[in-house]
């Protein structure tokens, strides 16, 4: 028997107040819809179809290939989006699973045990259902008095009693596909809200066939996400079950509610994680390293015995023993070779440097290919851009760089360079060579007193007499 899932995303999401759709709405940087087709994806399913409406482009731009999708072109509903899945789906002989777009905490074994209960029981429909303390929002189970189901309401439609039941509609079910099309075309619209409910299919189905239920435990896990609110409260539970299972392989974490770390980190044990920091993007972090306070490494290659403090990686690598910050940026392809220091207020981009190089405070290196045993004095700077293009400086191995040098690319340093402090560096150095590109200093003597006229000596050149107050005497003098 075939196993289809239906995930109804055709929603703007009004409570979100943002222009995005609802479901490309990130979590951990990650959409909410592509964490349900990972789940999707994990389980026991065969085949996806997904229901775009409102901006349908975003949500088929993210799940290119991976699933077919249907259209709805009003949102009238989830009983009305459910009915444009009979495009693909319709026909088809097999077990639908239907979940929501904005269930993003959903997880494959949630999935498979809504089935696998489905298929046990012998149901024609399995409603998803979980107990909450706070049922606000849902729409809740209504039994009757033997306890079979008879129908789901909407929180805006119960009545004073019903809004006290907490066991509500997860969204989640699990249905005979050939029959839920054939109910769906009875789903009348309701009158209150004038849409279509998916709910609705209970009362239709409930007297002629067999309707279960299967409760989950781990509420949380089939929580609905609105509003912003309900986003953060999302991200919470991820960032707390990612940072967990971190810990337990033997990652250090202080302070682990302020840690973030993206879906597809790999940190390796023994790692420290200060507070404040963010790892996302597929960032990887080796043996040894630590990270923070304050740092954030996104696409980060991080190796063994590294330090990183409030400071930010992109795209970059960094080596072995490096450390690097307080206050460095390292972005677009910055490769820190190992043992190196990069410190305060340096950023690096888009460059390279060997072993044992550094750029201790105060410098910019971009396009630049750097060799070993480099040390760029505190203002060096790789000029790289004229304005139109940028150029490249290529730096060799055992170059001393004064502070406050200008190395004008395009420029070539080559092995054993010292170059003088204050140099603007217009012209390739050669190898061994001393390069002084600057103005030579002139002395000249006794020269610093016609300049150099503090206001206490003029006043103490003529001797004050005591009587007269301070200001009236110098006001006399300066006459
Ligand atoms: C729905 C359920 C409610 C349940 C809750 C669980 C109905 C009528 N209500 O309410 O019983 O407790 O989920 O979280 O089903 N969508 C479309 N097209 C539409 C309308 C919605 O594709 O015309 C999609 C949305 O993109 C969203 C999903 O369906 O992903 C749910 O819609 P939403 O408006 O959030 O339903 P709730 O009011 O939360
Ligand atoms: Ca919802």
């Amino acid at each position: 028997m075939k196993r289809f899932a239906l995930i109804l995303a055709a929603g703007k999401g009004t409570r979100m107040k943002t222009e995005l759709p609802k479901c490309a709405f990130p979590i951990l940087r990650k959409p909410m819809i592509n964490y349900i087709v990972e789940s999707v994806e994990a389980s026991r399913i065969d085949e996806t179809a997904v229901v775009v409406g409102h901006q349908r482009e975003v949500l088929e731009d993210l799940l290119d290939g991976r699933v077919s999708f249907a259209y709805q072109d009003q949102q009238l509903g989830t009983g009305h989006a459910a009915l444009a899945a009979e495009s693909v789906l319709g026909g088809r002989e097999g077990t639908t699973i239907i979940l929501l777009g904005d269930m993003p905490l959903i997880d494959e074994t949630i999935i498979d045990k809504a089935i696998a209960s489905h298929e046990t029981f012998e149901n024609d429909l399995t409603i998803v259902t979980a107990n909450f303390e706070d049922p606000e929002g849902y729409g809740r189970i209504i039994r009757d008095k033997y306890g079979r189901v008879e129908a789901i309401v909407e929180e805006a439609d119960c009545t004073e009693n019903q809004r006290q039941i907490n066991e509500i509609n997860t969204g989640l079910y699990v249905v005979d596909n050939a029959l839920l099309f054939r109910t769906l075309r009875r789903i009348e619209k309701s009158e209150r809200k004038g849409e279509y409910y998916l709910t609705d299919i209970v009362e239709l189905l409930r007297d002629e066939h067999q309707v279960g239920t299967y409760a989950i435990r781990e509420a949380t896990k089939v929580m609905g996400v609105n509003d912003l609110y309900a986003i953060s409260i999302a991200e919470k539970y991820l960032r707390d079950e990612i940072n967990r299972r971190h810990m337990l392989n033997g990652v250090s974490m202080i302070n682990p509610e302020t840690i973030t770390v993206g879906h597809n980190v790999t940190i390796e044990g023994n790692v420290t994680i200060m507070p404040n920091t963010t790892i996302t993007g597929n960032s990887t972090i080796k043996e040894g390293a630590v990270l923070g306070p304050n740092t954030e490494v996104h696409n980060g290659v991080i190796h063994r015995d590294v330090t990183v403090r409030h400071s930010l990686v992109y795209d970059s690598i960094v080596n072995d023993r490096t450390t690097v910050g307080p206050f460095a940026h390292l972005r677009k392809n910055a490769n820190i070779g190992r043992d190196n220091r990069i410190g305060n207020f340096v950023e690096v981009k888009k460059s390279s440097t060997g072993a044992n190089t550094k750029a201790s405070h105060l410098a910019y290196i971009g396009d630049a290919e750097t060799g070993s045993r480099v040390n760029f004095g505190a203002g060096s700077i790789t000029v790289n851009y004229d304005g139109v293009e940028k150029h490249e400086t290529c730096i060799g191995d055992d170059v001393f760089i004064g502070c406050n040098t200008n190395l004008v690319a395009p420029l070539s340093v080559e092995d054993n360079v010292f170059i003088a402090a204050g140099s603007t560096v217009t012209d390739d150095v050669p190898q061994g060579a001393l390069a002084i590109a600057r103005n030579r200093q002139i002395n000249k003597a006794d020269y610093a007193r016609n300049l150099v006229k503090p206001k206490h000596n003029r006043a103490s050149a003529k001797p004050v007499d005591s009587k007269e107050p301070l200001a009236e005497a110098e006001w006399k003098s300066s006459k």
